[in-house]
């Protein structure tokens, strides 16, 4: 069983898309074990998307990140990392196909609504910057 960090950006927070985005997700038979709104810290943005750092588009990402609360969240599944990216689409609008949650609702590539891990180890960075493990819910899906 795998772990991933998911986390709706301001622009789908502010654009009601919370309930369709985790909708897509729990079809897809995975497993929300934690949630909540953040309005993250700078040092939290910069910690988040530490491997970006220097790029033309950082300063910019770190605002846009900051601006607004975001909905964190922490999914369960198998290969939820490789397949919960499928679902969301690719990183640039002007990539991601219909049908994804992209593709279906985001048209400008840093508004691209979710952010999702890329790796196990990311998961885990990303996890501990947002959560503490005891918000996170132990349950049985299968009942
Ligand atoms: P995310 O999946 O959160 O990972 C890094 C983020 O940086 C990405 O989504 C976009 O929001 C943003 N990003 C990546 N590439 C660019 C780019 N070329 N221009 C602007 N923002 C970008």
């Amino acid at each position: 069983m795998e772990r991933t960090f998911l986390m709706i950006k301001p622009d789908g927070v502010q654009r009601g898309l919370i309930g369709r985005i985790v909708s897509r997700l729990e079809d897809k038979g995975f497993k929300l074990v934690g949630g909540k709104f953040v309005t993250a810290t700078e040092e939290q943005a910069k910690r988040h998307y530490a491997e970006h750092e220097g790029k033309a588009f950082y300063d910019g990402l770190i605002s846009f990140i900051t601006s607004g609360p975001v909905f964190a969240m922490v999914w369960e599944g198998d290969d939820i990392i490789t397949i919960s990216r499928m679902v969301i689409g690719k990183t640039k609008v002007t990539e991601a196909q219909p049908g994804t949650i992209r593709g279906d609702f985001a048209n400008h590539t840093p508004l691209n609504l979710i952010h999702g891990s890329d790796s196990v180890e990311s998961a885990e960075r990303e996890i501990a910057n947002f959560f503490d493990e005891n918000e996170l819910s132990v349950y049985d899906k299968n009942i």
